[in-house]
């Protein structure tokens, strides 16, 4: 009979739980993954108890007043606190999504947040992006073109323009790609559904003359084909956007430019 075993440090205990103020009137437990690289020892869940009333409405005004009230040393990224920039992505009551546009009332029961899944933790909620980055740039996410530049800007008709809706808005959080079991399995070499999605940005831009060589980068049996479609890319992107959609339009210019 095959034997499992998980790697060090991988189990999470309970951790520290901290009451709050017996004149609080709307408490709501905050469960948050806490992990020390510098301590060794196994990840723990600390319990917060936060008064709604004395706190911002997001997820992100919890943590930020845990950090500033309660314990410092919580660590995790946030810099827009609007939705646009992306960093505060995280795994909250179980999916992926940002804690800043994350509203706390609405989730029934305690909060548990964790960083992104399958991604190495650095500490606490923060996860190295250094893959996630290098597939990103893989992909070459800038204008190009041969033709040499008109006098003004590169026009575009706004029929044009608006087959980049549903695309541009993307915000590169990895909600989606951290939410995709095929990129669980295959993050080495398949691309994911954020830099699919990226590169089909520029395959469908009007401007772009590399399409050729856009998909030639992408005809491998894993940086494209490993997506099979089972679409919690799109269930899960906080942005609302659609990359399974992306990446069928990419499959089908794959198709096409060989008939
Ligand atoms: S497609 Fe959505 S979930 Fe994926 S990186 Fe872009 S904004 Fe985030
Ligand atoms: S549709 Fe493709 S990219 Fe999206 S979650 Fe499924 S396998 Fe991953
Ligand atoms: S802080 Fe910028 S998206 Fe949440």
């Amino acid at each position: 009979m095959a034997e499992f075993t998980l790697p060090k440090n991988s189990r999470v205990r309970e951790g520290k739980a901290h009451k709050a103020a017996p004149d609080a009137r709307r408490v709501k437990t905050f469960k948050v993954y806490r992990y020390d690289p510098e301590g060794g020892g196994n990840p723990r869940l600390d319990s917060f108890e936060i008064d709604l009333d004395d706190c911002g409405p997001m997820v992100l005004d919890a943590l930020i007043k845990i950090k500033s009230d309660v314990d410092s040393g919580l660590t995790f990224r946030r810099s827009c606190r609007e939705g646009v920039c992306g960093s505060c992505a995280m795994n909250i009551h179980g999916r992926n999504t940002l804690a800043c546009t994350c509203a706390s009332a609405d989730i029934p029961g305690d909060v548990t947040v964790y960083p992104l899944p399958h991604m190495a933790v650095i500490k606490d909620l923060v996860t190295d992006f250094t893959q996630f980055w290098a597939q990103y740039e893989l992909i070459e996410p800038w204008l190009q073109s041969g033709t040499p530049a008109p006098q003004r800007e590169r026009g575009q008709t706004p029929q044009e323009r608006a087959r980049l809706d549903g695309l541009w808005e993307c915000i590169l959080c990895a909600c989606c790609s951290t939410a995709c079991p095929s990129y669980w399995w295959n993050s080495e070499r398949f691309l994911g559904p954020a830099a699919l999605l990226q590169s089909y940005r520029w395959l469908a831009d009007s401007r772009d003359e590399h399409a050729d060589e856009r998909l030639d980068g992408l005809e491998d049996p894993f940086r494209l084909y490993r997506c099979h479609t089972i679409m919690n890319c799109t269930n899960t992107c906080p942005k609302g956007l659609n990359p399974a959609k992306a990446i069928a339009e990419i499959k089908k210019l794959m198709v096409e430019r060989k008939l």
